[in-house]
């Protein structure tokens, strides 16, 4: 697997008009794509304000159920995202005091913010069970997956 392989299988995905996949649907296969073919990636889920709150609610995702469905802005590394528009690499969950754990088996996290017309909407969220795994590449990578997202969102 290398993310440029990954690419257009998510904007076959973004694009797809012959079965007319609602939006949500199209969110889970991206987070199914992105789970099976990147190893250190064990939690995919995408988090969205809702509705007028300051708070983000949980979207489609794979892996592990989690009890955080509703996220108040600030809390948490995805809470911090929301009020901070900028990439959150977590190499080591453990480090940080503000998080959240979903899961014991997890070591390392990322958070990347989703811009519709300049405004942060929503995220991407990554939890891995490898300790430091993310480089920049999953960063510029992650970037090009919620530009294609927030294309659909618009
Ligand atoms: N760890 C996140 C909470 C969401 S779970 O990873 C699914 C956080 O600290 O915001």
């Amino acid at each position: 697997m290398t993310f440029e392989s990954l690419k257009p299988q998510i904007e076959k995905i973004v694009n797809d008009k012959n079965n007319a996949l609602e939006l949500n649907e199209k969110l889970h296969q991206i987070c199914k794509l992105l789970e099976a073919n990147v190893p250190h990636y064990n939690w995919v889920g995408f988090y969205f304000k809702n509705g007028t709150k300051e708070e983000l609610k949980l979207g489609p995702y794979v892996g592990a159920p989690t009890d955080h469905t509703i996220i108040p802005f600030g809390k948490g590394i995805c809470g911090q995202v929301a009020l901070s528009n900028q990439n959150f690499v977590v190499p080591d969950v453990t480090a940080q005091d503000n998080y959240i754990a979903c899961s014991i088996t997890v070591k390392a996290e990322i958070v990347i913010p989703i811009f519709v017309n300049g405004k942060n909407i929503g995220q991407i969220d990554i939890d891995s069970n490898t300790p430091d795994p993310f480089t920049q590449e999953d960063e510029r990578f992650l970037e090009f997956v919620c530009e294609k997202v927030a294309g659909i969102l618009s």
